[in-house]
Formats: C-alpha cells, sequence, structure tokens
C-alpha cells in the first residue's frame, strides 16, 4: 500500500503556479462514448490519473484499441468491432464510472452485461435511474448474479424524465439515445460540465442534441456516429482543492488552465471565507488566502450549486475559520469518513445526520490517517499542510483515482512531502517518475 507523509514543521504558505489537468469525471465518459462508432476518437488534455487506466482496461476487454501518449496527455480510441459486451466485477468494482459503458454497449450492439456497482465509502450508489431510463427505450434488463444484463434488438426514442438529477444517468441515456430510433427526450437532465463536455464531443462525432447545458436534452438518434477529436475541460474539483489549499494556508498561487465559469459555487464560497479569486486571463486565476478564515454555512447541491466532491475540501477550511460553519452534504448518504480522520488531528466536528457541525479554529497536530474515498484523501492532504508535525495518509490508492501527481504539484509549491510503500513499520520511499 502506498502512503503520503507531509513534514509540516510550521504550517506552509503556498506560492507559486500550478497547472490544473483534465477532468477525471469528463474524459471517462469520453472514453466510453468511443464504443458507439467504429471510427477513431482522439482525446486531448487526459488527465493520468488511475480511473483513466481502468477505465482503458475495460474497453480494451471490450473490444477497443487504445493509445495514450502520455507526454501530449493525448488519447486515440477505435472501438471498430464490439469483441465482448461483458464489464467484469474486478473492473467496476475498482470504478463504479465503468457503467458508463452500458448504454454504448447496448446501443451499439444490442446486447449489455455490466456487474452492478456496490456502495462505496461515500453512500449506496443506486443505479436504479440508469436501468429505468434505458427499460423506457425499449431495453430489456435484469439483475442476475449482481449483473445487469440488458438486450435490445434496437432502442427506441421514447421520452424520460429523471427522478433526480443523475450524471452519469444522464451521460449513459445521452449516449444510448444517440443511437436510437427517432427522437429522445430527457427531462431534469444533470447540468454538470462534464455532461455538456459529453453532448459537445457526441455533437462532434454527428450526434443531433439540442438543449445542451439545460435541463431538457432533445436527442435524434442516428444509424451511426463517427470519429472526433475533442479536448477535455479542465478539472474544476482539482481546480478547487488547489483553490483551498491556498485559502487554508493564507498562500498566493496561480493556477492555469482552469476553466473559471465552472467554479463559481466553489468560487463565491471562498471569497466569503475571506479570500481573494481574481481572473488573471480567461484560464488563469489568482487565488489568495486571508489571515482571517470566516466560518459559512454550506449545502451541497447538484451543478450549479456547491459540489458535493468539494465538501470534504471545505470541511478542511471550515476547521479554521473563526466559528462555527455547517455543512449539510444532500448528494450521498454517507459522504462524511474524512470528519473522523480530522477529528485524530484535532478538529472539532459533530455528525448530526445530513449536517457536520464544524467549530473552529482549532489547531491541527500531524498524524496517522486512513483515506477512505478520493475526495476524503484530498482533504487529508490539504489537512496535512497545516496540521503541525508529520501527517501520513494512508490507502493514497483513492488519492491517484483522481489527482494526477499530486504530491509533485504540492512540491512544486514548497511543500515536503514524499510517496513511500508502507507496509507496516517497513516504509520504502517510492522514488518518484521523472
Ligand atoms: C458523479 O457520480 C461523479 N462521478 C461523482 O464524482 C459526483 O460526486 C456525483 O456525480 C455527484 O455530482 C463521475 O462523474 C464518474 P449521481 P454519479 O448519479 O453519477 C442518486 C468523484 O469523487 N442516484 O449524480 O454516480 C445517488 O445515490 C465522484 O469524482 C440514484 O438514486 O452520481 C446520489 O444520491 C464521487 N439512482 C444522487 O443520485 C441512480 O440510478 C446523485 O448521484 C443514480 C443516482
Amino acid at each position: 500500500m502506498e502512503a503520503l507523509r507531509i513534514y509540516t514543521e510550521k504550517p506552509y504558505c503556498l506560492q507559486g503556479e500550478v497547472t490544473v489537468s483534465g477532468a477525471k469525471n469528463a474524459v471517462l465518459p469520453a472514453i466510453a462514448a468511443c464504443l458507439l462508432t467504429e471510427d477513431a476518437l482522439e482525446l486531448n488534455n487526459v488527465p493520468l490519473v488511475k480511473d483513466v487506466q481502468t477505465m482503458l482496461t475495460l474497453i480494451s476487454e471490450l473490444g477497443a484499441s487504445c493509445a495514450l501518449d502520455e507526454k501530449h496527455r493525448t488519447l486515440t480510441l477505435q472501438a471498430k468491432k464490439i469483441k465482448s459486451t461483458e464489464a467484469p466485477y474486478k473492473l467496476v468494482r475498482a470504478m463504479r464510472a465503468s457503467i458508463l459503458v452500458l448504454g454504448p454497449l447496448l446501443a451499439r450492439s444490442g446486447q449489455a452485461t455490466v456487474a452492478l456497482p456496490g456502495g462505496c465509502a461515500i453512500g449506496t450508489r443506486p443505479v436504479d435511474l440508469h436501468i429505468s431510463g434505458l427499460q423506457k427505450l425499449g431495453a430489456n434488463l435484469k439483475i442476475e448474479h449482481g449483473y445487469i444484463i440488458a438486450e435490445a434488438r434496437r432502442l427506441k426514442g421514447t421520452e424520460i424524465e429523471f427522478e433526480k438529477k443523475t450524471v452519469t444517468g444522464t451521460e449513459n441515456l445521452v449516449m444510448a439515445a444517440c443511437l436510437a430510433r427517432g427522437e429522445t427526450v430527457l427531462k431534469n437532465c444533470a447540468l454538470e460540465p462534464e455532461v455538456v463536455n459529453l453532448c459537445e464531443l457526441l455533437v462532434k462525432m454527428g450526434a443531433k442534441i439540442d438543449g445542451i447545458g439545460e435541463e431538457t436534452l432533445r436527442i435524434t438518434g442516428s444509424r451511426d456516429l463517427g470519429g472526433a477529436k475533442h479536448r477535455v475541460i479542465p478539472d474544476r474539483i482539482e481546480t478547487g482543492t488547489f483553490m483551498v489549499a491556498s485559502a487554508l494556508t493564507r498562500g498566493d498561487l496561480i493556477l492555469k488552465e482552469v476553466e473559471p465559469r465552472h467554479i463559481e459555487a466553489i468560487t463565491d464560497k471562498l471569497i466569503i471565507a475571506g479570500s481573494q479569486v481574481e481572473q488573471v486571463s480567461p484560464n488563469i486565476i489568482r487565488v489568495r488566502g486571508s489571515e482571517e478564515i470566516k466560518p459559512q454555512d454550506i449545502t451541497t447541491a447538484p451543478y450549479p450549486g456547491f459540489p458535493t466532491d468539494m465538501q470534504a475540501q471545505f470541511m478542511v477550511l471550515m476547521t479554521q475559520a473563526n466559528g462555527r460553519s455547517i455543512i449539510t452534504e444532500t448528494i450521498f448518504d454517507r459522504r462524511f469518513a474524512h470528519a473522523n480522520e480530522l477529528l485524530r488531528l484535532g478538529a472539532s466536528i459533530e455528525i448530526e445526520g445530513d449536517k457536520a457541525i464544524i467549530k473552529g479554529k482549532t489547531s491541527l497536530s500531524g498524524a496517522e490517517v486512513m483515506a477512505t474515498d478520493l475526495r476524503a484523501s484530498a482533504c487529508l492532504v490539504l489537512a496535512g499542510l497545516i496540521a503541525t508535525g508529520q501527517t501520513t495518509i494512508n490507502d493514497i490508492e483513492h488519492l491517484d483515482r483522481g489527482y494526477e501527481r499530486i504530491e509533485e504539484k504540492l512540491r512544486q509549491l514548497g511543500v515536503r512531502i514524499e510517496r513511500f510503500i508502507s507496509n507496516n513499520n517497513n516504509h520504502r520511499k517510492v522514488e518518484v517518475k521523472s
């Protein structure tokens, strides 16, 4: 198991520049979209994160060829033929987003067998809205031995209204509808930028989609789609994570290759907390932390509301605010596991149902902590920047799923941080790949 250790003789004051990577949650559906065509897709600004590798393993098993140019962060994909229609449990368990092959496989080859993604550290994570949506498009789906077994001669367009906003549910249904017969109207769609980015890719591939960026999408299906070149949008959650890092350490960070429009809810909250956020150019922002961090209440919500994927990172910030803050998590039913680890560093947090009550300002002291999920890992790295002494974060496989070489980016900002193999007491440092 790999771990990260942060040495903090005194709290850091981060200064310098960070280039944000492409969005994990945009590249994953874009990779799945390659199953919709025999032609080649070229994706640019691809983040070098573990979930991309997992998705590439999955679509290779389905028959797609993939070539990732790490230097240029370009990915070429082509599913000339579908040689298998099964997404095995071992891959789906590793990454829930594997469910994104269900719609494209069904639409392209008329069948799909996808392992049911189980729950995870942040909640039960059902996929009932994916299943019911595909059934409305005329597919027969049954659940057997932990697998979704789906078949459909040809999907037929219809009107579907999502009971609640679902990001990957919207993405699955949009992709399936692109090859369905006739028009599909999807209502109460998720508005996340990653959904918009996928729709823009599908249109480049020849799909006819009206209402992109709105809650109602109209998709006119076609027999087939073609290839395309496409740039993945910046990762708004990585952007937000570094914005919080600057706020937390009274820093002064320049963040490059960002999309300011996608982080407005995060920016608003940071400004209320006392930070200064300035747009230096179309894709560059400057974030300066303040001496005093002001408490505030946050409620997570679907985009354009405050993102649930930033909840853990903000919780750390609120431990340093002068006063009481309440975070209400409305998206997932178990997304406070990081609070227990923050308590071990000295934070004062009480959990009451869907609310976390944080009393600040508390001084944090370094300790050994455990990462439970991707964003909880990021929150613990942030805490390590201000917790005096050493903070060791175990199980950073979670972190590597969604953050590209975060320790290298932090090291460039002056942070003493190292990655090592941690098995009991034997800690062997991991040589950083150049
Ligand atoms: C996407 O997950 C993201 N993952 C998550 O990011 C993100 O936290 C989440 O959207 C919410 O914004 C990817 O895009 C790969 P949902 P997704 O379907 O699509 C319920 C990260 O850290 N629901 O929008 O799985 C569900 O339980 C990850 O990068 C159903 O009830 O989330 C939740 O309460 C974590 N039935 C709510 O809807 C369904 O069929 C929103 O979930 C589907 C969802």
